[in-house]
């Protein structure tokens, strides 16, 4: 059996990064490993959410549509786990303990930490310890494989650290995790900034395609995108990085590789137009699902109420046995 666990944090509108990296790997491959519900976790891991500025009640409309997006790219709760991290308490108990064998200076060489905390005047605090809660998500479910995007490898390599290190200084308790990073599409780029990841939690601009824009949209979105001013077609993502970021869309989507690609082609423009019409291809029965879960808000209710509960019967004893084992 192999157990996998990842969240997606409600801090934005979901994109085509967290889509390529993440998403797209839970739906086609990681929650149909097993059979059984339990072998399969994903989460809106919402209080992640709070480590920065935050609004209340945007947080709470995000979390459901964050969920929402989940079941629409494909996650089926008959086969997965689907739930809200702060419904689970387990998470946040564990977080305490593990934090009380991590190191401020392990947290503060985190390169996401370093990043945003350099952007802001005063810092939660919360922000530092977040890969703390976030090991906390992953080994209170003992879980094997954590399937993440490029950008989240250290934290799942800070989680891997902190279990081995419980086990060895108060007894086995935890599965030492390993990350998963798909080999395409790992950092999706800004379209207009290509020396930047895609984040939904950057403010809006023309550079990110959110999973919810329209066909239209899409296509001005990826005509704009910023390229170098070469003209023959190669992939080469220190070189031509704009490019390059547009030929591992390209083949996220329909399944090819990068290279192969950039052959085929002998023009910036046509490499455009096939990247536009890929992604409004691959977001179409996605943006249709969304559409009919939203009319159906009490399935929803349902399918997080039903996730929370086999969560925390999950999560409970490894927990119950983290705080036996320190002494508590
Ligand atoms: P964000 O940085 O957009 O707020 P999260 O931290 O919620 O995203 O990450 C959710 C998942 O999406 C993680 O597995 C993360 O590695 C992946 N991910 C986020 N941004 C990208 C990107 N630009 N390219 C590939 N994967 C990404
Ligand atoms: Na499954």
């Amino acid at each position: 059996m192999t157990r996998i666990f990842s969240g997606v944090t409600p801090s934005g509108h979901l994109t085509l990064g967290n889509y390529l990296g993440a998403i797209q790997r839970w739906v086609s491959v990681d929650q149909h490993q097993s059979p059984h519900q339990e072998d399969a976790l994903f989460s809106i891991v919402d209080l992640h959410a709070l480590t920065v500025e935050h609004e209340p009640a945007r947080l709470r409309r995000l979390t459901r549509q964050t969920a929402t997006l989940l079941l629409a790219a494909g996650l089926d709760p008959k086969v997965c786990t689907v739930f809200v991290q702060s419904h689970v308490d387990e998470h946040t108990r564990l977080s305490y303990v593990l934090e009380c064998t991590a190191t401020d200076g392990e947290l503060r060489r985190m390169i996401q930490y370093r990043e945003k905390s350099a952007k802001q005047q005063s810092v939660r605090v919360s922000l530092l310890t977040y890969p703390v809660l976030m090991a906390a998500d992953i080994l209170a479910y003992r879980t094997d494989e954590v399937p993440v995007g490029d950008d989240q490898a250290q934290h799942v390599e800070l989680s891997r650290d902190l279990a081995v290190r419980f086990n060895q200084r108060y007894g086995h308790t935890f599965t030492v995790p390993r990350a998963v990073v798909p080999p395409v599409a790992a950092r999706v780029m800004d379209l207009q900034e290509p020396a930047s990841k895609m984040s939904k939690s950057a403010s809006a601009t023309t550079g990110i395609i959110s999973l919810l824009d329209e066909p239209a949209v899409i296509r001005k979105k990826v005509m704009r995108a910023v390229t170098d001013s070469g003209s023959d077609v190669e992939y080469d993502r220190v070189e031509r990085p704009g490019l390059a970021n547009l030929l591992e869309i390209l083949a996220a989507c329909t399944g090819g590789e990068p290279a192969e690609l950039a052959a085929g082609y002998d023009s910036y423009g046509a490499v455009k137009k096939d990247v536009a019409e890929a992604v409004v291809e691959l977001l179409r029965p996605l943006q249709e699902r969304h559409a009919a879960l939203c009319a159906d808000p009490g399935f929803l209710d349902a399918v997080l109420r039903d996730g929370a509960e086999r969560a925390r019967a999950l999560a409970r004893p490894t927990v119950d046995a983290a705080y036996r084992a320190i002494g508590l």
